[in-house]
């Protein structure tokens, strides 16, 4: 094993191998912007004159060669790893930084960078949604409440809905990365060092602060949660949409699956699977909530478990939206049967009450009366109200305004 960066206190008598492999951290996949934070904090180095150009040159251009395949189990975490492959320039690196500012500098580029990857994977998706909208501005279908067939609406209208609930998704990714884009750099364990170093870009106030907070991690993996309840509902209608029961679509045979054992068999596993992930994603926010909570300022190695839901949330985000989006695309709209589930003259009734009440008539005693006849079985559906009357959207128009929004 490797004398690890604390050695000298310890004695370098090592480890126990159990606690060793206990401690080790999981997070491989922050290397890259480890290496980034390091490059910036050599270049605070040399500004300072703690580095001469030469040196600079030669870690930054060492930095630029490190890969995973370079870290070795006897490396406690990645920074240890860039530290000992950095060779004998690296051991001026670490002046006026610890691991404490050093690992959540990385994981605040890691969240940036995947709340920013967010947005464009939604973006697939949300475009996959608005072309089918535009497609089908003008479908008739019910919508429902309580799951019961409610009153005529369009399918785009629907559709829309959807990308509504994936637009709110896109601003709260917005939010967790402009929280990560705080440089906690100089914060060093706890209270800053006594190096005259350069402060960083956007650098976080309070040094303790710096290296406790874990909230644009919590921002992110909410935003995660709050996008895979939305994809369970989407998904939950994709289901619904696509039984025989319903009818009202087809999944596409690039998008669906079969059954090992009944041959006719062609099932929504990735809508189910979306749904089913949703679960994952509000526990890896439940879980990191309660191991930041109670903590006592400012590091404790128990955030150490903040990384691996966050990296676990990023490709599923990935994987979840690109498969939608191939669903959502290769759907069969059935619309004969949309339009038959419309033919009930019930989804009128509600505007027959309200042209009762355009005549005059009270809103309550409009609707006992429209009541009666439809349990008599004697109810007339009005004519269609003018779509200029309805609420309902205008499809075309609010699908070319969202297409704008996702520069589609
Ligand atoms: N691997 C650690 C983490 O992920 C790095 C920081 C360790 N700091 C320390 N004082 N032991 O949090």
């Amino acid at each position: 094993m490797t004398q690890p960066l604390w050695g000298g206190r310890t004695g370098g008598g090592g480890l126990d191998p159990e606690v060793w492999d206990f401690l080790r951290a999981d997070d491989t996949e922050l290397l890259p912007y480890d290496l980034e934070g390091t490059r910036i904090h050599a270049e605070r180095l040399a500004e300072a004159g703690f580095l001469t150009a030469d040196e600079l040159a030669e870690i930054t251009a060492r930095l630029a060669t490190i890969t995973a395949a370079d870290l070795e189990p006897g490396d406690e975490d990645v920074h240890s790893a860039i530290e000992r492959l950095l060779g004998d320039v690296g051991r001026k690196v670490h002046a006026g930084r610890s691991r404490n500012d050093q690992v959540v500098t990385a994981f605040r580029l890691y969240v940036f960078a995947a709340a920013r990857e967010a947005d464009e994977e939604l973006a697939i998706l949300a475009k996959a949604v608005l072309a089918r909208a535009e497609a089908e501005a003008a479908t008739p279908m019910p919508a429902y409440t309580h799951l019961q067939r409610a009153i005529g609406v369009t399918l785009g209208h629907h559709l829309l809905a959807w990308a509504e609930m994936l637009e709110r998704d896109r601003a709260r990714f917005a939010f967790a990365s402009a929280r990560a884009s705080q440089s906690p750099l100089g914060a060093g364990a706890v209270a800053g060092s006594t190096l005259p170093l350069p402060a960083p870009e956007n650098p976080m106030r309070n040094s303790m602060d710096a290296v406790a907070d874990r909230d644009f991690a919590l921002d992110y993996l909410y935003a995660t949660a709050v996008l895979f309840t939305h994809l369970s509902r989407i998904g939950e209608e994709l289901i619904l949409w696509t039984t025989s029961e319903f009818g009202f679509a087809k999944l596409p045979e690039n998008a669906a699956t079969g059954s090992s054992m009944m041959p006719q068999k062609l099932n929504a596993d990735v809508a189910e699977l979306a749904r089913g992930k949703a679960g994952t994603a509000i526990g890896r926010l439940t879980g990191l909530l309660a191991t930041v909570k109670s903590l006592p300022l400012a590091y404790n190695r128990d955030l150490q478990e903040d990384k691996p839901p966050v990296f676990a949330a990023r490709g599923e985000v990935r994987g979840a939206l690109r498969a939608l989006a191939v669903l959502v695309s290769g759907l069969e709209f059935d619309r004969e049967r949309l339009a038959a589930a419309c033919a009930d003259p019930g989804l009128r009734a509600t505007d027959a009450a309200e042209l009762l009440v355009k005549d005059g008539v009270p809103f309550r005693d409009a609707h006992e009366q429209v009541a009666a006849s439809v349990r008599a079985g004697t109810f007339e559906p009005p004519p269609a109200v003018p779509f200029a009357e309805s609420r309902h959207i205008d499809v075309a128009a609010a699908v070319a305004a969202a297409k704008k929004r996702w520069g589609a």
